[in-house]
C-alpha cells in the first residue's frame, strides 16, 4: 500500500520534472501533457492519502491542472483563461508561494539553548557580537555576515540555534526547507527562490536557514532532481552575492542545518557560502539538566523530583525526546487532578514511567557515527 503511493509520488514527479523542462524549452504540448500527468498521478495519490495531507495533495493536483491549462493558451494566465476550478487551484497555487516570505521575528535567545558552549562562543564570534559590538569588531577586523553548517543528530537545538541567532540580532528570519519548496510550489520554484533572497535584501538583517541542506547540495549529483538541479546553482550563486563587505546597508547571515554532513556536496562549504562546520551534539547531563526544568518551568512540582537524577538517567536522549518526556509526564497528573478535583503536582513516578516507554530517537549506531564524523575534523 505505503509502496503503491510512493510509486504514485515518484511517478508524480517525474512526470513534473519533465514538464517543466518541457516548459523550459518551450515545446508546450509535451509540457501540458507531462504536467497534466502529474496531476492525475498527484489525485491518485491523494486517494491514497489520509487527512489533512489529502487534500493538500487535492490542491496541488489542480494548481497543476491550473498550471496546465495555462499552457494551452500562451501569453495567457490559467485564472484568466482557464475553467473556473483551474482559476481558482491557480490562485491556492499563488497564495502558496506567498508563504515564502512570511518572515518571524523569532523571540528565542542562545541563553535558552542549554549546553553546546563551545559551538555557542563561535556562533556569538561570528554572528552575533558583530552586531552588539560594531565599534570592537571593526577594530578587530571581524567581518558581518556569512555562513554557517550545524550539523548533530535530529532534536538537539540546530533550528532553535538558527532562530536564536535571529532573535539575539533582532534580523528577520526565513527558512528555506527543500521538501517544501519541491512540494509546495511545484513549478515555482526559481521565482521563489529569488523572490525570498530578495526580500532579504531589503531587510535591514535578516537570517536565512537553510534546512535539509544536504538535499539542496547533495554529493552525488545523479539523485537529484531536474528542479534541484537548477535550484542549487541558484542558490549556490545566491549565497555568493552575500559578500559581507561591513559597510553594506543590510547584512544576511546564513545557516544551513544537516542531519546527513557526509553526504553534502563540498562546493557549499566553500568560503563565502557555509563555510564554517560546527557539530551540535546531544545534550551532556548539565544541558539535560537545564533542558528539563527549562520544559518544567511553571508546572506544579512535587518537591521529591529530583532532576539531577533523571538528567543523569537520560543519557542518549536529544533536547526533543526531553521535551516531549516532560510534555508526557504531565499528562497522568493533569488526568488525576480534573478526575479527584484536586491539583496533584507532576511526581517523579510521572516521569520515569514516561521515561520507560520512551526511548532516545537517535540510535547508537547513527550516534556513532556523528561522532566519527566530529572527531575526524568534521
Ligand atoms: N540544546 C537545547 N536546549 C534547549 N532545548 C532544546 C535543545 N535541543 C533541543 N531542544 C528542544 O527540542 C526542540 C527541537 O529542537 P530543534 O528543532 O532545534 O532540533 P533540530 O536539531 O533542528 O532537529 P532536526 O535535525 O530534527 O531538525 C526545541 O524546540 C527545544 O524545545
Ligand atoms: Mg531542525
Amino acid at each position: 500500500m505505503a509502496d503503491n503511493l510512493s510509486f504514485l509520488l515518484d511517478k508524480s514527479v517525474a512526470h513534473l520534472d519533465k514538464g517543466l523542462e518541457m516548459q523550459r524549452q518551450g515545446n508546450l504540448p509535451e509540457a501540458r501533457y507531462n504536467l497534466l500527468k502529474a496531476a492525475e498521478f498527484l489525485f491518485k495519490a491523494a486517494e491514497k492519502t489520509s487527512p489533512p495531507l489529502k487534500e493538500k495533495r487535492v490542491e496541488r493536483a489542480q494548481a497543476l491542472l491550473a498550471q496546465a491549462a495555462a499552457l494551452e493558451k500562451p501569453g495567457k494566465s490559467a485564472a484568466a483563461s482557464g475553467p473556473k476550478t483551474a482559476g481558482k487551484a491557480a490562485e491556492t497555487a499563488t497564495a502558496d508561494a506567498s508563504e515564502w516570505l512570511v518572515r518571524e521575528k523569532p523571540d528565542v535567545r542562545l541563553a535558552d539553548v542549554a549546553g553546546l558552549g563551545e559551538a555557542k562562543e563561535q556562533i556569538l564570534i561570528k554572528m552575533v557580537y558583530p552586531f552588539t559590538h560594531p565599534e570592537l569588531a571593526k577594530k578587530y577586523g571581524i567581518k558581518k555576515g556569512g555562513g554557517l553548517l550545524l550539523y548533530g543528530p535530529p532534536g538537539t537545538g540546530k533550528t532553535m540555534i538558527a532562530k536564536a541567532v535571529a532573535g539575539e540580532i533582532d534580523a528577520a528570519f526565513y527558512t528555506v526547507k527543500p521538501s517544501e519548496v519541491m512540494s509546495k510550489w511545484v513549478g515555482e520554484a526559481e521565482q521563489n527562490v529569488a523572490r525570498l533572497f530578495d526580500s532579504a535584501r531589503k531587510q535591514p538583517r535578516a537570517v536565512i536557514f537553510l534546512d535539509e541542506v544536504e538535499a539542496l547540495a547533495p554529493r552525488r549529483s545523479q539523485n537529484i532532481s531536474t528542479v534541484m538541479a537548477r535550484l542549487v546553482p541558484q542558490i549556490l550563486s545566491e549565497l555568493e552575492g552575500f559578500d559581507s563587505k561591513a559597510d553594506k546597508p543590510n547584512t544576511l547571515l546564513f545557516i544551513g542545518a544537516t542531519n546527513e554532513p557526509w553526504s553534502l556536496d563540498e562546493a557549499i562549504l566553500r568560503p563565502g557560502r557555509l563555510d564554517e562546520k560546527l557539530y551540535i551534539p546531544l545534550p551532556d547531563e548539565k544541558a539535560r539538566k537545564q533542558i528539563l526544568q527549562s520544559n518544567l518551568k511553571g508546572k506544579p512540582l512535587s518537591p521529591e523530583l529530583n532532576l539531577d537524577e533523571v538528567a543523569r538517567m537520560t543519557e542518549g536522549y536529544s533536547g526533543a525526546d526531553l521535551r516531549r518526556l516532560c510534555e508526557k509526564a504531565s499528562d497522568a497528573p493533569f488526568l488525576e487532578s480534573i478526575q479527584t478535583g484536586q491539583e496533584r503536582p507532576i511526581e517523579m513516578r510521572d516521569i520515569l514511567t514516561v521515561l520507560h516507554a520512551l526511548k532516545p530517537s537517535v540510535s547508537q549506531k547513527n550516534l556513532a557515527r556523528f561522532e566519527r564524523f566530529a572527531a575526524q575534523g568534521g
